[in-house]
């Protein structure tokens, strides 16, 4: 199967990415049809959750860094570039997976998260053991899977030995950055941290890193850019990768869970040290301290929905939402602008404003 050639100067498609994720797990489920069905069937679990939706954005701005910094996507590279873009939603796909586990989150893209999934099949084949346990160990491992297969659709991508060598660096950072990020996400729910600097460097590193600043740092390694770009793509990529978890933080108590495809409340539930929840304690310490009082006894705990609707209200009266509305306008309006002072192409510019906009405005 041949991939789709991308169109000259054309925003990279969902259908192209599709495709060089197809072609390459086509090829390792052949593979484990060799040694195992019980593998191989494993190995579809993890084609079908992979090709199941999901927004894309890690590798189109990987590939409109490339062509902002003059990649050229009639050119003869531009089927191994989307092969290194799509490499990028398989290291996602391997982040979703595990995030699911740590969180212990139920849903994800709609539909069952691996970990679920891999219960479920457990319970229906009546197997011995822990179905719940099961599942967290196959999840575990079919996201070890994705991890170890990013790497692979990197090497095997086909980019020039020297594109090669200067992307090595920079995915070896992401790969890195987003594992401290998880962490330190990880650890300040488990200390309750209440101020807002924390998430904010959390923010950055556990999805601002692989999400836009790492991605446009990689189109602009594939492309040789200079010193100069590049510090401008990772200015950007940081300010928006930043907001585009702002937003999620909000989608994550008030969004539409037929929209994002994940539950809503669950951050609250779960205790999730986001930058809303630091600003509502801090503006509730000042304003309203029984509102304090009220969040800091509910937020971490199993509460009913109409809990779940007091937590919002409160959120939102004492201005916890506006705050993180003007920080993810403050990001967004400065990441624009160094953008716009940089030497990307027009083209480029266009498109990567459009999508800082599409990233921190989205309701899914
Ligand atoms: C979700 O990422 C995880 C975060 C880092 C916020 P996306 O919002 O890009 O998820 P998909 O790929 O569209 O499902
Ligand atoms: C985050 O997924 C995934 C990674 C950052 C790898 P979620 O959409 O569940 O976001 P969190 O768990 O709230 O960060
Ligand atoms: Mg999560
Ligand atoms: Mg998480």
């Amino acid at each position: 199967m041949s991939i789709t050639q991308p169109r000259l100067g054309a925003a990279l498609h969902t259908d192209d990415v599709d495709a060089a994720l197809r072609q390459f797990l086509a090829a390792r489920r052949a593979e484990a049809e060799t040694i195992s069905a019980a593998y191989a069937s494993a190995v579809a679990e993890l084609e079908s959750y992979v090709l199941r939706g999901g927004k894309r954005v890690r590798p189109t701005f990987a590939w409109l860094g490339w062509l902002g910094a003059g990649g050229d996507a009639d050119g003869p590279e531009a089927e191994a570039v989307l092969r290194t873009c799509a490499a990028l939603e398989m290291f996602h796909v391997y982040g979703l997976i595990h995030d699911d586990v740590i969180d212990a989150s139920l849903t994800r893209r709609g539909a069952p998260a691996a970990h679920v999934l891999f219960a479920e099949q457990h319970r229906e084949r009546c197997w011995s053991g822990n179905a719940e346990q099961f599942g967290m160990g196959a999840a575990i491992l079919i996201g070890d899977l994705a991890q170890c297969w990013a790497d692979d659709m990197i090497r095997t991508s086909g980019l020039p030995a020297r594109a090669q060598q200067r992307v090595a660096p920079v995915w070896a950072t992401l790969r890195t950055e987003v594992l401290c990020g998880q962490l330190l996400d990880l650890s300040a729910e488990a200390a309750g941290t209440e101020d807002i600097d924390t998430p904010l460097l959390i923010n950055q590193y556990k999805t601002a890193s692989y999400t836009v600043e790492r991605p446009l740092h990689i189109g602009a390694a594939i492309a040789g850019a200079d010193a100069r770009l590049t510090a401008a793509y990772r200015a950007f990529g940081v300010d928006i990768g930043i907001a585009f978890q702002l937003r999620d933080d909000l989608l994550g108590v008030f969004g539409a869970p037929e929209e994002t495809g994940k539950p809503s409340g669950d951050d609250l539930i779960q205790g999730k040290r986001t930058v809303l929840v630091g600003a509502a304690l801090q503006y509730a310490d000042r304003q309203d301290p029984d509102a304090a009082k009220f969040l800091r006894a509910r937020i971490g705990r199993p509460v009913c929905e109409e809990e779940l609707g007091t937590m919002r209200t409160v959120i939102t009266e004492v201005g916890a939402v506006d705050h993180v509305e003007r920080d993810i306008t403050a990001r967004t309006d400065r990441a624009i602008a160094a953008l716009r002072a940089s030497g990307a192409t027009d083209y480029a510019k266009d498109q990567l404003t459009a999508m800082a906009i599409s990233a921190t405005q989205r309701t899914s």
